[in-house]
């Protein structure tokens, strides 16, 4: 075992092609449908971890600048530590200094890339497994999608067994498997309005849509998956973009209804369907943000940036490939069961 007290880790946002929107009713914060996603490369979190006796408690530091102490994401920071301790017998406090190079919760996924980063610094400098399966379930238990980002390439999230409350995500296919890329259309500077936790936790308590999306959930990920393994770009761009305008549906059917999309958003969903008409192979896939995430080949990527670039209301644009798993860049890791 090892008794580093500090490390550092880095991990990716990660994009789902088959959707979490919503948790299971027994709590442990289990997703209610399976999901499916591509971590990336070229977007990253780096996070340190810290335990010191001299802490009067967990201190966050995000991007150069400290976070109060009652903020919403010290509290979560704060839940993934006290785990660890409990786990490990680690007693101290711990600073967190985390940066991202890509905009902090704007719907990029960046508590995916969070989580993910803090699970398995956190587990190395505590001396706990940095076994990607138990960092994983570490990081689901506060946010589900950073689960996925634990593993590189294509990764799979079941919904587990009923009264299990250890769920970890599983690698289906590395990052080579299929070599796409994705342009993300930024229409939107800052954080946005509704979270995802309380996005979905609003859409699971008044949405008529919620069971239908729940039940449509399967299939959409059986497809996703399925084309994945054929490497059938037209057959993922259906059921990927099914699955994201069914999990938004369920959203914008809630009581008050939930849109995370503006005008721009609109634009760009018409302007990938022009492009596709035209023969560009591309697809489309839209988390709880405005941002658009579209998926093509490496050979179209410059002339599908060109095209969303000159979509009104479309900021800027972001490259990104399928990537790596989380890793370690300072401390030892330990595989064993801790
Ligand atoms: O786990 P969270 O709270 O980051 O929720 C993520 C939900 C979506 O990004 C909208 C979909 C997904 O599967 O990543």
């Amino acid at each position: 075992m090892s008794t580093v007290p500090r490390a550092i880790a880095i991990a990716h946002p990660n994009i789902a092609l088959a959707k979490y929107w919503g948790k299971r009713t027994d709590g442990h914060n289990l997703p209610a449908v399976p999901s499916l996603s591509v971590t990336l490369a070229g977007l990253a979190t780096t996070t340190e971890v810290a335990f010191d006796a001299a802490l009067e408690r967990d201190e966050l530091h995000l991007g150069g600048a400290a976070v109060r102490p009652d903020a919403e994401a010290t509290r979560r920071v704060a839940g993934l530590l006290d785990r660890v301790r409990a786990a490990s017998g680690r007693r101290e406090h711990a600073r967190v200094v985390s940066s991202n190079d890509f905009p902090t919760a704007a719907g990029l996924a960046s508590s995916a890339s969070a989580f993910a980063a803090l699970a398995l610094a956190a587990s190395a400098a505590a001396g706990l497994s940095t076994a990607p399966e138990a960092v994983s379930d570490l990081a689901r238990k506060t946010s589900v999608s950073a689960a996925r980002s634990a593993f590189g390439g294509f990764v799979e999230l079941r919904v587990g067994r009923p009264g299990d409350e250890t769920l970890a995500a599983t690698p289906l296919a590395s990052a080579d498997h299929w070599p796409l890329a994705v342009v993300i259309a930024v229409t939107r500077e800052g954080p946005k309005d509704v979270g995802s936790s309380d996005g979905m936790r609003h859409t699971v308590t008044t949405s008529p849509y919620f069971p239908a999306w729940v039940a449509s959930a399967p299939a959409l990920f059986a497809a996703v998956r399925a084309a994945i393994h054929a490497r059938d770009f037209a057959a993922l761009g259906a059921a990927a973009e099914a699955s994201a305008l069914r999990m938004h549906a369920s959203s914008i059917a809630a009581d008050p209804g939930l849109l995370y999309w503006t005008g721009a958003t609109v634009e760009v969903i018409a302007e990938v369907r022009r492009l596709r008409a035209r023969g560009e192979p591309v697809f489309f896939t839209i988390d709880a943000g405005p941002h658009v995430k579209v998926f093509t080949t490496p050979e179209a990527r410059d002339a599908v940036s060109r095209a969303l670039l000159a979509v009104p209301g479309v900021l800027r644009t972001i490259a990104a490939v399928p990537g790596e798993a989380a890793r370690l860049v300072l401390g030892s890791g330990s595989t064993s069961s801790a």
